[in-house]
């Protein structure tokens, strides 16, 4: 029988749980934002307000990707762990959702004059630069990928960082005041990235360890 916990449900339950939020909270801003086209409430510039409305829901579900194997180490919530694919995957897609907005929409399909704008402002080049890093790890995000790849699949998707960061810096260039929100991204970034660091993830988990033994 499947051991359960003080709350009455299985970790199998918990994790049914968790995963049914995850994917409801990670559609909702999509949803919505189709909800509110079909209502013309996107206000009046529609497709800026489309793109603004899918590059936020795609760094935040990016770094919340991120933010599972850490919060596991400092908390043990073991939980978290089967969610960094999809969370991940959700990313990805806002990411291409967002992008498919500003060529198909924003530049009527012109793929020519999308690049051109692309690569003449340096915002839009690490917002692409980062999309480019984050398909290979999309693609390579099955079993499958994961058993041909062996060892190099982790060194592969560790680069997920590198997407969120450039992500960050992107949001940080195309704003023209108030950076706190980038600068908050980026720093709770910084923090994943030195927990995964070998000897600050040991002490984590020393410290975790050490504080359940004496609150038990
Ligand atoms: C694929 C290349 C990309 C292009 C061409 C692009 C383009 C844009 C544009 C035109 C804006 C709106 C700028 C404005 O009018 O103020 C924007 C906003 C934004 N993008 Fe991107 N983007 C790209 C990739 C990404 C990626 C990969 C992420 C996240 C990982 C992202 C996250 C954001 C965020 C957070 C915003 C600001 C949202 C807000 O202010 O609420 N973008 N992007």
């Amino acid at each position: 029988m499947a051991k359960k916990s003080a709350s009455g449900l299985s970790q199998k339950q918990k994790l049914q749980i968790v995963k049914i939020i995850t994917h409801i909270g990670a559609l909702l801003p999509l949803i919505l934002l189709y909800i509110d086209y079909y209502t013309y409430n996107l206000g009046s510039d529609e497709i800026r307000a489309a793109i603004l409305r899918t590059g936020k829901p795609a760094l935040i579900l990016l770094i919340l990707s991120l933010a599972c194997t850490p919060l596991n180490y400092a908390f043990g919530w073991k939980l978290l762990l089967p969610l960094r694919k999809p969370l991940g995957l959700y990313g990805f897609l806002y990411v291409v959702v967002h992008l498919a907005i500003f060529v198909g929409i924003d530049y009527g399909s012109d793929i020519v004059l999308a690049w051109e704008e692309i690569v003449r402002r340096r915002y839009a080049l690490v917002g692409f630069a980062s999309f480019l890093i984050l398909i290979p790890l999309a693609a390579t995000s099955t079993k499958w990928a994961m058993r041909k790849l062996g060892k190099r699949w982790k060194t592969l998707h560790r680069t997920a960082y590198l997407a969120a960061i450039l992500g960050a810096v992107h949001y940080l260039w195309l704003i023209k005041q108030n950076y706190t929100e980038p600068l908050i991204y980026a720093a709770i970034l910084a923090i994943f990235l030195v927990m995964r660091y070998e000897p600050i993830k040991k002490k984590t988990i020393e410290l975790r360890k050490s504080v359940k033994k004496r609150f038990a």
